[in-house]
């Protein structure tokens, strides 16, 4: 069985909209509900909430579009779109490390990610035992310490969240988690609407809002601008070809540029309200907004043991995060799962248990980041667990999708492109390959070098 243009051996999604969902599935994730409030609470809010939001708009939305167009235009893994892409234009053959890079990506990524995901699974344990009922601030923070500092506990959630993962991709895409993801998303964003409205009658809504929405630059280091840019490739699940796989399942008919605008804007929806909900508990409770990777599992917490039904709100809560969690690691291991079935005949469910059991042995470098290891700094102050994060978020993914940029402006056919998106007007299409060929890398090469004089020159 071979790729169509139709079709990929795989499979396809049902519709525009089960694409959409899958898109969604994959973007909304740990990335919103946990990463982007301790991010933007580490590096001073509002400045950085701003640069965060142009990058998704100005260097995001078109790489999605691009990386979209390439996956459907080859119907098939990351890493074999490219060797024919490479073939079709007779381009240098370098460019095929683009599809290894992103997967390489995926698995860092997943190795860190499963950990915190286990960190959430275990926090839906917790609250259905209602733990943290009645708990004062300084007790949730301390049981959250005391969680990380136990590596078994951390193993333990870490491979049941990796066995989860691979068990859906085992399965193909199609059958378990479409269905899934179509009701949990929207729950999970009820539920977020609530904490929103806790959050708004906690007595730190104005404090958190002013500390989201005020643009003050001199908090605003050169650091803050390459983790603000990183994190629109990471949240949107740019650079590593998460989304191309996705596109290569996408039907023929679906329009690339609404669908991927649809995605993008669910996404950045989402995190506004996490942000919106979590820092007026911070503000309310004393707490530190610049705490860390810990902001999520102390501030809710506080939040749901100190309301009425908070014990199942909270346990429902983190079981929906766990969702958005798993929606997202599976489009981590795609591309290496279906390049091992297209390239090398492996059953989905071998291809599934060798790249789980390699993620999973990968997780234990992040599970001693934690503990064992925490002093741990190889390089530049960083330990395991940061220097991963540093390494996906900030350096492969913005470098991954400004390739992507690159080869799809300057080095595929226009007509092909043109072809591919099928966009109705000529002057949207022309200023989007003007945004892809010129403005998002030449963004992103800025970034970049802000990034190096603000570490050697400045
Ligand atoms: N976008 C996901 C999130 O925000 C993480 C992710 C990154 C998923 C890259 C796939 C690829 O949680």
């Amino acid at each position: 069985m071979s790729a169509t243009r139709e079709s990929s051996i795989h499979g396809i999604w049902t519709s525009r909209w089960t694409f959409i969902l899958a898109a969604t599935g994959s973007a909304v994730g740990l990335g919103n509900i946990w990463k982007f409030p301790y991010i933007a609470g580490e590096n001073g809010g509002g400045a950085f909430v701003l640069v965060y939001l142009l990058c998704v708009a100005f260097i995001g939305v078109p790489i999605m579009m691009a990386e979209v167009m390439l996956g459907r235009r080859g119907r098939q893994s990351p890493i074999n779109v490219m060797i024919e892409q490479v073939k079709v234009v007779r381009a240098k053959k370098v460019w095929r490390l683009l599809g290894w890079s992103g997967v390489l990506a995926g698995f860092l990524i997943l190795s860190y990610y499963s950990v915190i995901a286990g960190w959430v699974l275990d926090y839906v344990v917790r609250m259905a035992q209602g733990v943290y009922q009645g708990a004062t601030a300084a007790e949730v923070e301390k049981s959250f310490d005391q969680l990380v500092a136990d590596p078994y506990e951390l193993i333990l959630f870490h491979s049941v969240f990796m066995l989860m993962t691979m068990v859906v991709v085992a399965k193909g895409v199609n059958r378990g988690l479409e269905r899934a993801v179509r009701i949990l998303m929207p729950a999970l964003f009820i539920l977020l609407l609530i904490m929103l409205g806790y959050a708004i009658n906690s007595g730190g809504f104005e404090q958190g809002f002013h500390f989201m929405f005020d643009f003050d630059f001199s908090k605003l280091s050169l650091d803050s601008l390459l983790t603000a840019m990183g994190h629109a490739f990471f949240t949107l699940s740019l650079g590593m070809g998460a989304i191309m796989v996705y596109g290569a399942y996408m039907p023929k008919n679906a329009s690339i540029a609404k669908t991927t605008i649809t995605v993008a804007g669910l996404d950045t929806l989402v995190a506004i309200v996490a942000g919106l909900a979590i820092f007026p508990i911070v503000f309310a409770n004393g707490l530190e907004p610049g705490k860390g990777p810990g902001l999520l599992f102390v501030s809710l917490p506080i939040a749901f043991g100190n309301m009425p039904g908070g014990q199942v709100f909270g346990t429902l809560f983190f079981l929906l995060v766990t969702f958005a969690a798993w929606s997202s690691s599976i489009s981590l291991v795609e591309p290496a799962v279906a390049w091992l079935i297209e390239r090398h005949n492996f059953s989905r469910l071998s291809a599934s248990a060798l790249v789980g059991g390699m993620v999973w042995a990968l997780g234990l470098l992040t599970v001693f980041s934690f503990n064992l290891a925490k002093d741990f700094k190889p390089i530049a102050g960083f330990n395991m667990f940061e220097l991963l994060d540093f390494l996906t978020a900030n350096l492969m993914l913005p470098l991954g999708g400004m390739f992507i940029a690159i080869f799809v402006g300057w080095v595929m056919r226009r007509r092909a492109v043109k072809d591919e998106m099928s966009m109705k007007s000529f002057g949207l299409f022309n200023l989007w390959i003007a945004t892809i060929r010129i403005i998002a890398p030449l963004a992103v090469l800025v970034v970049f070098g802000f990034e190096l004089y603000g570490r050697f020159g400045g």
